[in-house]
């Protein structure tokens, strides 16, 4: 509609986030300044992944001239480690390319803890291909007596996680405990626009997505799951498969058209590949919110309690049923 073009009601996100604070008469406005510092973190990200491939000849936003380029991946983290402790409001960061958490000056201190992945799919980058952001947010427990237990956490404790993904167009995906919603970047504004409200999976898909390439290495209960998805018994198609080994495009296209994303463990990695506190329970605890479900092929994902904060653990997520079905396999194989 022509109407349309000319809206000026728009929701921003950190409109949209200022209502649902709303809500919380404790609210004091700093979980919506935390966010507004991820999404400043998102849009750089953005920046320079659209300029990804002119690096060599036009540098990267933020470095001098006869520097030498920095990879994508360390420039976000950089980005967002930077962002997240000058918004005033962090505590701990665990971050995937640092190996230490990193414990925020005590005159900067507050009370939200952040682990992320400043960019996933990196194997993606060269091409071209949808990478992303993933970041998960708890509290501290106690401000005067910060520690790795604060982080250490199982994921039903976080308060919001969510992604942003760097695709053909850059989308932002937040849950914040009441239902998911997708957020798409208007670069003329430099705002994110509420385009997806109240996101909900289909509850069953048509869709399977992972590296078949592992298959030699799989338990049974993951091989006779995609013997399924290809050669159903009971009458129904086979299931398409979609793998672009960006698990934030995986898990938007998951979320949206349904279907499930696995990351199994198999013979030569027990634990999977994918990290628990910014992988897994970013993406699981959104599914949940979105009415899907996430696995670990032994229990709840969310009911994980990492000891590291690096840990790994195996993921099936995606669509209810879909994944109703991997746990009976794993009853019945297990
Ligand atoms: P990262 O780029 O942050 O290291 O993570 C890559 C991850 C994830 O995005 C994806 O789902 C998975 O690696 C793909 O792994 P395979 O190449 O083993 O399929
Ligand atoms: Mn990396
Ligand atoms: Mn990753
Ligand atoms: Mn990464």
């Amino acid at each position: 509609h022509a109407a349309d073009a000319h809206r000026t009601d728009l929701m921003t996100i950190t409109r949209h986030v200022l209502n649902e604070q709303r809500r919380n008469p404790e609210s004091r406005g700093d979980f919506t300044i935390l966010l507004s510092h991820i999404v400043f973190g998102c849009k750089f990200v953005a920046s320079a992944v659209n300029k990804a491939g002119l690096a060599k000849l036009i540098g990267l936003a933020g470095e001098t001239n006869g520097e030498e380029q920095k990879k994508l991946d360390v420039l976000s983290n950089e980005v967002f480690v930077k962002a997240l402790v000058s918004s005033g409001r962090t505590c701990v960061l665990v971050s995937e390319e640092d190996e230490e958490a990193t414990f925020v000056d005590p005159a900067l201190r507050g009370k939200y803890c952040v682990c992320f992945d400043p960019l996933d799919g990196s194997s993606n980058i060269d091409c071209g291909v949808s990478i992303g952001t993933i970041f998960g947010i708890y509290m501290i427990k106690d401000k005067d007596n910060v520690t790795l237990e604060d982080v250490l956490q199982p994921g039903t404790n976080m308060l919001a996680a969510g992604y942003c993904m760097y695709g053909s167009s850059c989308t932002l995906v937040l849950s914040t405990g009441s239902g998911v919603n997708g957020f798409t970047l208007d670069p003329s504004l430099g705002e994110f626009i509420l385009t997806h409200p109240d996101i909900k999976i289909p509850k069953k898909g048509k869709i399977y997505s992972v590296n078949e390439g592992n298959a030699q290495n799989w338990d049974a209960a993951v091989a006779k799951f995609v013997e399924k998805c290809k050669y159903p018994k009971d009458g129904s198609p086979p299931k398409s498969l979609r793998y672009i080994g960006s698990m934030v495009a995986d898990v938007h296209r998951t979320l949206l058209y349904g279907g499930v994303f696995l990351y199994p463990a198999d013979k030569k990695s027990p634990n999977g590949k994918l990290r628990v506190l910014y992988e897994v329970f970013p993406m699981s605890f959104l599914m949940e919110q979105a009415g899907g479900q996430s696995f670990t092929g032994k229990e709840r994902a969310l009911d994980l309690v990492p000891t590291n904060i690096h840990d790994r653990s195996p993921v099936f997520l995606g669509s209810y049923d879909d994944v109703e079905e991997i746990k009976a396999l794993y009853a019945e194989l297990a």
